[in-house]
């Protein structure tokens, strides 16, 4: 019997089911597939464009690429290698990329529980303790970024700490002032019963003062239960070398490996992306935390969480009936 060159379509369904359990900027999911008789193809859904924060698509691409990422844990561990061609097509700059397979003939143990790790994986804006994180489990997630040419850079230093919290701060100083900032984040934050945007239930319940966070609620009232305590997260910069549309695949893709290995250690993390939405906070995290080289695309706290199960089910996400197309040709 000739190997097959394609997942079946229940394969199909539940990889990308799993891959779209990517993070997303407001739980957006900026994303659609398109299924060919050979390849899958994944492209930007423009119409998810978060035009005030993200006027120029940056984190829609971010959030393309972690979506890519998981896709390829996904099928890794379904027994399928997604060879994945990156497209810098600028005749069709939203046609992001391109994937074929081979069948493999065993699973990786360490790509199953990187896939058990995305089941399960959140975003999580509780303090987290105080336990320090040890150098050898934040080695693992800077060599990740590095194989995805990123960069990511603990400040674990009280002076590179203080300059990220203030950057994070100033952003949110910026922001906070404009009245169509709120308004777009009201539109995506605080909801009940959908299948996008950040639910009540994920926000914390009390806003609580200093700590490095988007404030959700200017807008949004939380649910999450959260201890008051002084938050022990370690504060680490994800960069990359240019600001193109590769570079942002290239750092969603480093997004989701650095948080999926987090996840599997059973570290807790969370995604902050103002300091890249305001000028001067970028150009600040770059000159004092960077040394004056490299793009900030995000900060990612991370740290051990409070309690080991996270209170309330997963973020929604929407029905892959509306994120892949044709569903199912070979049905
Ligand atoms: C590009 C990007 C930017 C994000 N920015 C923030 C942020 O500034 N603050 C925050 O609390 N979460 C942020 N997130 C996390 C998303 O809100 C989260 O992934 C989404 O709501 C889905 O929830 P989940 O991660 O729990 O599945 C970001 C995620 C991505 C991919």
């Amino acid at each position: 019997m000739a190997s097959r060159t394609v997942p079946s379509q229940e394969t199909m369904r539940s990889a990308l089911g799993l891959a779209c359990r990517a993070p997303s900027v407001h739980n957006s999911q900026p994303w659609r597939w398109k299924l060919a008789v050979h390849s899958v193809h994944l492209y930007l859904d423009r119409s998810r464009l978060l035009e005030i924060i993200d006027p120029t698509g940056r984190e829609m691409v971010i959030s393309c690429g972690a979506v890519l990422n998981h896709a390829r844990i996904a099928f890794a561990a379904e027994g399928w290698r997604a060879r994945v061609h990156r497209l810098p097509n600028p005749a069709q700059p939203d046609h992001l990329a391109s994937i074929e397979f081979t069948e493999l003939t065993e699973v990786d143990p360490h790509v199953e529980t990187l896939a058990a790790a995305a089941a399960n994986r959140r975003t999580d804006r509780r303090p987290f303790l105080a336990d320090p994180v040890a150098q050898e489990v934040l080695a693992p997630l800077r060599e990740f970024a590095r194989l995805e040419d990123c960069t990511l850079s603990f400040a674990l230093e009280d002076r590179e700490r203080r300059e990220v919290e203030l950057a994070i701060q100033h952003a949110g100083a910026e922001q906070r002032d404009r009245p169509e900032y709120r308004q777009e984040l009201a539109a995506w934050a605080g909801r009940h019963a959908s299948a996008e945007g950040v639910p009540a239930r994920s926000l914390p319940a009390e806003h609580l003062r200093g700590m490095p966070e988007r404030d959700f609620a200017l807008v949004a009232e939380g649910e999450l239960p959260v201890p008051i305590l002084d938050d022990g997260a370690v504060l680490a910069v994800l960069a990359t070398r240019g600001d193109s549309y590769e570079s942002w695949l290239a750092a969603g893709e480093a997004l989701s490996a650095v948080l999926l290995s987090a996840t599997k250690q059973r570290l807790a993390t969370c995604p902050l992306s103002q300091v890249g939405e305001v000028g001067t906070a970028r150009n600040q995290v770059r000159d004092q935390v960077l040394g004056g080289s490299g793009f900030p695309q995000m900060v990612i706290r991370l740290g051990w969480p409070v309690t080991s199960e996270f209170p309330g089910p997963l973020t929604p996400r929407r029905p892959l009936s509306e994120v892949v197309e044709p569903l199912f040709p070979r049905e």
